[in-house]
């Protein structure tokens, strides 16, 4: 295994990875997993020509994961998904989709919750608990059965049926708070050393976010160690986006790829736009948006740990974040559903909403190359068709 320690985002201090972490235990922001990348630069059997012929799932890039190299990961075949050429949408664009509706549990979260429950069940972890705002607590209630652990979802009420549903059959344990995704944080804080539950909320622990970052390894090997001209991500608690620009710094060190880095577009709801306003205002941080509504449940999201680094992130790739109203993203549902094939969730349709604004205002170029994220599959949001 190639991880050496754990760093703080902010103040930089090292923690051991070789117990279970949260937040920083200075400052009490995120942390993220170190990779020692020199070594892996002289690997001979790490090369980008070694990848072929490897298993088509995320753990295809192994060796930039953690997880000690002799502990079989907790698995349901995540990742390897299709990177389609859109053949309709996106007039005068080389429009790319990422279509992450094909992981386990229909969405991206999958990523995530593979690498950071295998890494809680290796370090000891029995009972995990997470809010969700729907798909991360399907993928958390799937991988800790298939862990053989505990489950402890928090959900706000008025989440997708769906993703309630599945969390149930999944054998977790389901609270619906009246409130929205940070109350259901708020709850889990309040009850985990009580109860013995280990947070596996978004950023909180440090390896959701290395499972999202195979978007970035996934996307550069399919696009030939070529990355895009922009990357259009419905953000949220922003792991995706984190994840896949940690790739990016990484695969730049391994030698896989250049300098030059995709501009990252955040795509938020109107309802629901901190970074969106914190971008546009100039901040650092984003304070809480007020009243977060949307029917798109994983961008209600008022407030994110992680507002800090996805605001830098934007900036540094002179990108930018766009706000999407709910009326435009379902009517971009049935768009891309009649025009290429897909039925993609609201979330993803945000961002072929915000491609036509984008194009609109000259943002994206003609002959630009651009990826659309899709994270999850319509099929989980059928209240919002009633
Ligand atoms: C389908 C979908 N897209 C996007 C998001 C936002 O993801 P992130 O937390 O990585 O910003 C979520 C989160 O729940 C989601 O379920
Ligand atoms: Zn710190």
């Amino acid at each position: 295994m190639f991880l050496t320690h754990l760093e703080c985002t902010s103040c930089g201090l090292r923690h051991d990875w070789s117990r279970l972490q949260n937040l920083c235990t200075k400052c009490q922001k995120p942390l993220f997993a170190i990779i020692d990348l020199a070594a892996l630069r002289k690997l001979d059997c790490f090369k980008q020509s070694s990848l072929q012929g490897r298993e088509k799932s995320l753990w295809r890039y192994r060796e930039v994961l953690p997880l000690p190299a002799n502990v079989e990961p907790v698995s349901l075949g995540e990742g390897g998904t299709p990177l389609l050429h859109a053949k309709k949408f996106g007039e005068n664009v080389d429009l790319w989709i990422k279509d992450e509706s094909l992981n386990p549990t229909q969405s991206f979260k999958a990523r995530g919750m593979a690498v950071a429950v295998s890494m809680a069940k290796h370090l000891g972890a029995i009972n995990l608990a997470a809010p969700s705002a729907g798909n991360a607590g399907g993928a958390l209630a799937a991988y800790a059965a298939r862990a053989g652990l505990e489950a402890h979802i928090f959900m706000p009420r008025d989440t997708p049926r769906a993703n309630i549903v599945e969390c149930r059959e999944l054998g977790a344990h389901v609270t619906l708070i009246d409130g929205l995704i940070t109350d259901c944080g708020a709850e889990i804080a309040r009850r985990k050393d009580a109860e013995g539950w280990f947070d596996m909320s978004t950023l909180k622990e440090p390896y959701r976010v290395e499972g999202k970052k195979t978007l970035g390894y996934e996307l550069a090997e399919q696009m030939n160690w070529q990355l895009p001209d922009a990357i259009l991500y419905p953000t949220g608690g922003g792991t995706g986006l984190i994840g896949m620009w940690k790739a990016f710094d990484e695969m730049e060190t391994l030698g896989w790829i250049d300098r030059k880095r995709p501009r990252m577009f955040s795509v938020q709801a109107s309802g629901c736009a901190p970074i969106v306003r914190a971008f546009e205002s100039g901040q650092k941080t984003a304070a809480e948006f007020p009243n977060a509504h949307t029917v798109a449940s994983g961008l209600r999201v008022p407030k994110a740990i992680g507002d800090f680094i996805m605001l830098r992130i934007l900036r540094q790739s002179n990108g930018g974040a766009i706000a999407v109203d709910d009326e435009d993203m379902v009517r971009a549902v049935r768009e891309v559903g009649s025009s290429e094939g897909l039925f993609v969730a609201p979330e993803g349709a945000a961002c072929f909403a915000a491609l036509k604004s984008l194009r609109a205002t000259g943002r994206i170029d003609n002959g630009e190359r651009v990826v659309i994220f899709n994270t999850g599959s319509g099929i989980k949001y059928l209240d919002c068709y009633e």
